[in-house]
């Protein structure tokens, strides 16, 4: 094999450090991914009937407040002007999320102002003051109030963990966001935007370096191809993004993960639900939300015959199923440690991305982090024979 770098795993983390190490090292870089394209979970294709960008592992919405990721990213694409704004229905209603004067004043039927929306919910925590909640039930209730609690989150996140919310460890919030203006922007980041021209795009640009190939459908422990590891470690100095419980044979135990069921149909009608993305709050409705992706992209001329859907299914993840949200029990906390101990004796194999170090990323902090490993250890090692750990 013919390949300075050997990077496993084609996501944000993966094609960061590959176009880097290419385009700023000149070095031939070898990208694997065991999936048929490229892309990781950000990946997106046109659905066949309507010809609507879906996004195969669930909504992607690029935000970030660094400036140096989003100059980074630009290189690749343009991005529209896409704010993202969420709904969620409760007994037959529906309510502007994250929680806002305008979801208070809807669900109190009042005209309250900031400062009395604030009282309220405070008179409301209150039910709970100076107590040491035992879960997240009880946890909720001190934060917001019984009341937009109990109709807002302890059903969707015991659809979420499939587990009732007082059987969960209050540790799993820390806050619950309330917002005294009628700001219903999700995100509250510097930028913001959708890529212009999907993210497959903006993904294949990535790859598209004279000194990058990459090979899909190749698996990196199928010690029967070339690019193994049984082939690769301590050969070729390798950054590897797939689960680091699975790098080290499981041998330290399964860390656990939460994963989500997507069920997708195309219906007869232009317009389904008005916005991309309506949360579905109460527990008599099995799913956890609603993606209409054709409202990713308003300025784009789909059909307006048909469209697409997708509701999400949420529960834990069984071997075989694709890993989505760190669970991070104490357990799996101390198996983590274990692993991040035989990663770092692990000749000149470095551990990143989301799989690799067990941690949600969002993109940005994808590709963030893949720029330090970057500069703090991919360029000292090749430029200044530093040792790669
Ligand atoms: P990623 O999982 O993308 O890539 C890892 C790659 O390694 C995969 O392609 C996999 O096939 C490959 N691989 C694993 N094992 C391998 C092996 N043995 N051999 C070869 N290849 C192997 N972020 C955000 O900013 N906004 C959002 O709206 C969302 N939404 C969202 C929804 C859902 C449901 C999830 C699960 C995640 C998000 N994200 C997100 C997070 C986003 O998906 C995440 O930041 C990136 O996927 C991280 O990129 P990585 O490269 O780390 O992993």
């Amino acid at each position: 094999m013919d390949a300075d770098l050997v990077v496993v795993g084609s996501g944000f983390f993966g094609l960061t450090v590959a176009e880097r190490a290419a385009k700023e090292l000149g070095l031939k870089v070898t990208v694997i991914d065991r999936r048929h394209h490229i892309g990781g979970n950000a990946y997106s294709e046109d659905d066949a009937q309507t010809g609507i960008e879906v996004h195969r592992y669930g909504a992607h919405l690029f935000h970030t407040s660094n400036k140096r990721v989003w100059d980074y990213v630009n290189q690749f694409t343009t991005f529209t002007n896409y704010v993202h704004r969420v709904y969620g229905v409760h007994k037959g209603e529906v309510f502007p999320l994250p929680i806002n004067l305008g979801t208070i004043n809807q669900f109190f039927r009042a005209n309250y102002s900031p400062s009395e929306a604030r009282t309220l919910i405070e008179e409301q925590a209150g039910e709970l003051a100076g107590t040491d909640p035992q879960n997240l039930n009880d946890k909720g209730i001190q934060l917001i109030g019984r009341p937009l609690y109990e109709a807002f989150i302890k059903h969707y996140t015991g659809k979420q963990w499939q587990t009732d919310p007082k059987d969960l460890p209050a540790g799993i919030i820390s806050r619950l966001p309330v917002r005294y203006t009628y700001d219903n922007r999700y995100f509250n980041d510097t930028y913001e935007g959708l890529p212009t021209n999907g993210y497959t795009a903006w993904i294949e640009r990535m790859a598209d370096h004279p000194n990058i190939s990459v090979q899909l459908n190749t698996d990196f422990f199928d010690e029967s191809q070339p690019v193994s590891k049984g082939n690769v470690v301590g050969n070729v100095p390798v950054v590897y993004t797939g689960p680091v419980d699975r790098y080290f044979e499981y041998k330290e135990g399964d860390l656990s993960w939460r994963t989500i069921d997507f069920e997708e149909e195309v219906l007869e009608v232009g317009d389904f639900q008005g916005t991309s993305v309506v949360n579905y709050n109460d527990a008599d409705v099995p799913f956890t939300r609603i993606i209409e992706p054709r409202h990713f992209h308003p300025e784009r001329n789909y059909q307006t015959e048909k469209t697409v859907i997708m509701r999400e299914f949420s529960r834990f993840a069984e071997k075989g199923d694709e890993p989505y949200y760190p669970i991070n029990t104490e357990a799996d906390r101390a198996k983590l440690l274990a692993y991040r101990d035989l990663a770092k004796s692990e000749n000149s194999v470095l551990f990143g991305g989301r799989l690799g170090t067990y941690k949600y990323l969002d993109m940005h902090m994808a590709i963030g982090s893949a720029l330090s490993m970057f500069d703090n250890k991919i360029k000292p090692h090749f430029e200044g024979g530093e040792a790669l750990v």
